[in-house]
């Protein structure tokens, strides 16, 4: 019934610290990243390209990307807003571009500054250009089962996104709970209505676990069959242009639950918890992730 193996994206090191008060150094943002490049994480997203002074923490972004020893077989991707921010993100050596925009229209204006109608055209120019110079592009769409603003999200309205990515180039779209509300039958009556039009190997689930749904939610992704799923270690994560948003599923409680019941992900557990004490000592402050703490505690 379960799938043997599943694929992590680890986003860690942008969703997990782009919400962070506290900067991260440089330094340790890449001696952070060299750790998850070698616990058999195959895809990392390092950082993001967007303006510095929406997302501070992040503001080191080249000095990062630039930075980091990148190990053979793992992908490493950025986020990426627009062409200035993909012209930035061309002076490293990222091999894909993560671009993203809501399904709702007041969460798009206050995260990237534009209507939906209007962001089309940007991640049209954005999509071309980083196919065009040999890089895989993936896809967001944020506030798939909630907006902060408006609540409740016409199914419609993420089906319209979806194809228009898609239709774009996008190779993959990874579907955003931004802040953490959907539950188990909610998200399989939405990828019910997504799985007729895009298959199964093309949709990643991004949850947020700001109610403690997210691994529940990806169980019954699991039984949909969808097989990719976003992650942060440590349960780090948020967007600060939505509020309320907490942190990803903790990539160390989805392994727990993942390897515990034979699925493999070809990740290393103790190598993440070492990973994870890692950036918790650094942020000063106690990491969400249950089943780390209880790691650290034995
Ligand atoms: P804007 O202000 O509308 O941009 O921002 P603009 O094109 O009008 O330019 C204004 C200024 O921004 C100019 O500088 C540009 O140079 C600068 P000034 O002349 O004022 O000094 N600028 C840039 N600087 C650096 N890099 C760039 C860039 N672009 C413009 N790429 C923009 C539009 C999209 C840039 C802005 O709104 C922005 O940076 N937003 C990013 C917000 C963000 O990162 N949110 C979190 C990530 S999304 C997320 O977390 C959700 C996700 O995890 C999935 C989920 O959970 O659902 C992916
Ligand atoms: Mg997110």
């Amino acid at each position: 019934k379960w799938p043997e193996s599943i694929t992590i994206k680890e986003v860690g090191p942008r969703d997990g610290l782009q919400n962070e008060k506290a900067f991260i150094s440089t330094e340790d943002k890449i001696a952070w990243i060299n750790q998850l490049s070698e616990s058999g994480l195959k895809h990392l997203e390092i950082t993001s390209f967007v303006n510095p002074k929406w997302i501070p923490a992040l503001s080191d972004a080249i000095a990062v990307a630039a930075g980091i020893k990148k190990v053979p077989g793992v992908t490493y991707t950025a986020l990426v807003p627009n062409l200035q921010g993909l012209e930035q993100a061309f002076k490293t050596n990222i091999d894909e571009v993560a671009v993203f925009m809501s399904a709702s229209e007041t969460h798009n204006l206050k995260n990237i500054n534009k209507t939906i109608g209007a962001t089309f055209p940007v991640l049209k120019d954005l999509v071309r250009e980083t196919i065009s110079a040999g890089k895989v592009c993936r896809g967001y769409v944020s506030t798939v089962f909630g907006c902060p603003y408006e609540g409740d999200v016409d199914i419609d309205a993420v089906i319209r996104v979806s194809e228009t990515l898609f239709d774009m180039g996008i190779a993959e779209l990874s579907l955003g709970d931004t802040i953490g509300v959907a539950n188990p039958k909610q998200v399989q009556e939405v990828l019910e209505v997504l799985l007729k039009r895009f298959p199964a190997d093309r949709l990643a689930m991004h949850f947020h676990d700001t109610r403690g749904t997210a691994l529940a939610n990806i169980l019954a992704s699991l039984e949909m069959g969808i097989t990719i799923f976003d992650s942060s270690l440590g349960g780090l994560g948020g967007c600060p242009y939505a509020p309320g948003a907490s942190g990803n599923v903790a990539t160390d409680d989805l392994l727990y639950m993942l390897h515990g019941m034979g699925i493999h992900t070809g990740a290393d557990q103790q190598k993440l918890t070492s990973a994870s004490q890692f950036i918790q000592e650094k942020l000063g402050r106690l990491l969400p992730s249950k089943s780390f703490q209880a790691a650290s505690s034995l």
